[in-house]
């Protein structure tokens, strides 16, 4: 009844782990998947090895967190490493960045055969300058680096999109039209910032970072609702969910699963088989058999 079906990748239930929350390595993303997930996207990795910002990389805030981590990360020949361990249980997907489409291919080429799609991470609002969200709030350079990926694998390409932007709409369109297979929305949201009353400087070390958490919902909502009446390729919706309810909000919006960050680091891996137990009994109330029939029914207005 849980089960969706999403760029060729067959999950047993909609809720997949996020980019940069546990992905860092095959362990603990064998265990996202062993706790209930139904996908699991890595930490986003590029060419080189990237030590990102010093401490503090996160603060809390009121409905979430705040964090420039900087795309930290082993690199992708460390990374290949980690990809040969995964277990294999559940559709694996690499996030991946850099700073050209070249880049962005060499790396893609690397770990093709290592995982079943890649999510291109051009939404990152507080990458190194020329990586991150400076692409994906482009139309042009979003399809100059999605065409280039494309052109090099064979498994689906998925563009993550940073919320960040005035028309969201056309950075999707543009991404859709260079072919990719399927779109994430949204990366955090921001960049916003925290300031110690005591010492009267920003609490993170980069100053500004993205938020995620409950606080963004209602904007990754919307992003979902908006892109899925204008573009017929898949949508992952992410930003903000911490329980079933909020899950079906976003299928109802067009999204064809779910991902979920910030939830795992306050709930812990639980909130997987939570999540989808609440969701299971809400199927069975209203009597829907399968998540395909509810996504985008809010622009029908025809729910259950
Ligand atoms: C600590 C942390 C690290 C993150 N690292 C990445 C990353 O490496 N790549 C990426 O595409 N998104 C990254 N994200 C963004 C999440 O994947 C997600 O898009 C965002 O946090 C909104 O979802 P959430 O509210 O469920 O966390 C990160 C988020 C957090 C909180």
């Amino acid at each position: 009844m849980l089960e969706v079906e999403i760029c060729r990748m067959k999950m047993k239930n909609p809720t997949v782990l996020a980019a940069g929350v546990l992905g860092s390595n095959a362990s603990s993303l064998n265990w996202a998947a062993r706790s209930g997930a139904g996908a699991v996207v890595t930490k986003s990795f590029g060419k080189e090895p990237n030590k990102g910002y010093p401490n503090p990389t996160t603060v809390e805030v009121e409905g979430g967190i705040i964090n420039a981590i900087g795309l930290s990360n082993p690199g992708v020949e460390t990374f290949q490493g980690e990809l040969e361990k995964l277990e294999g249980r559940v559709p694996q997907i690499a996030s991946i960045y850099g700073s050209t489409p070249q880049e962005f291919s060499e790396i893609a080429g690397k770990v093709e055969n290592l995982v079943d799609a890649l999510e291109l991470n051009i939404s990152c609002p507080h990458a190194l300058e020329g990586c991150g969200a400076s692409i994906g709030q482009d139309p042009d350079l979003t399809h100059s680096f999605v065409k280039a990926v494309k052109k090099t694998v064979k498994i689906p390409v998925i563009a993550k999109l940073t919320p960040n932007v005035t028309d969201i709409v056309e950075i999707a369109q543009a991404a859709e039209r260079a072919g990719a297979d399927a779109l994430t929305l949204i990366n955090s949201l921001g960049p916003g910032m925290r300031i110690d009353l005591e010492t009267g400087h920003p609490i993170l070390s980069n100053g500004f970072g993205g938020m995620s958490g409950p606080a963004i919902k209602p904007v990754a909502l919307r992003c979902v609702y908006q892109v899925y009446q204008n573009v017929d390729i898949p949508l992952m919706g992410v930003g903000g969910v911490t329980n079933y309810r909020d899950v079906v909000e976003f299928i109802y919006a067009g999204a064809s699963c779910v991902q979920i960050g910030t939830a795992v680091m306050y709930q812990g891996l639980e909130v997987f088989p939570e999540i989808n137990q609440g969701l299971l009994k809400f199927m069975k109330e209203k009597n829907y058999q399968k998540v395909e029939e509810m996504v985008g029914l809010a622009h029908q207005g025809r729910v259950r």
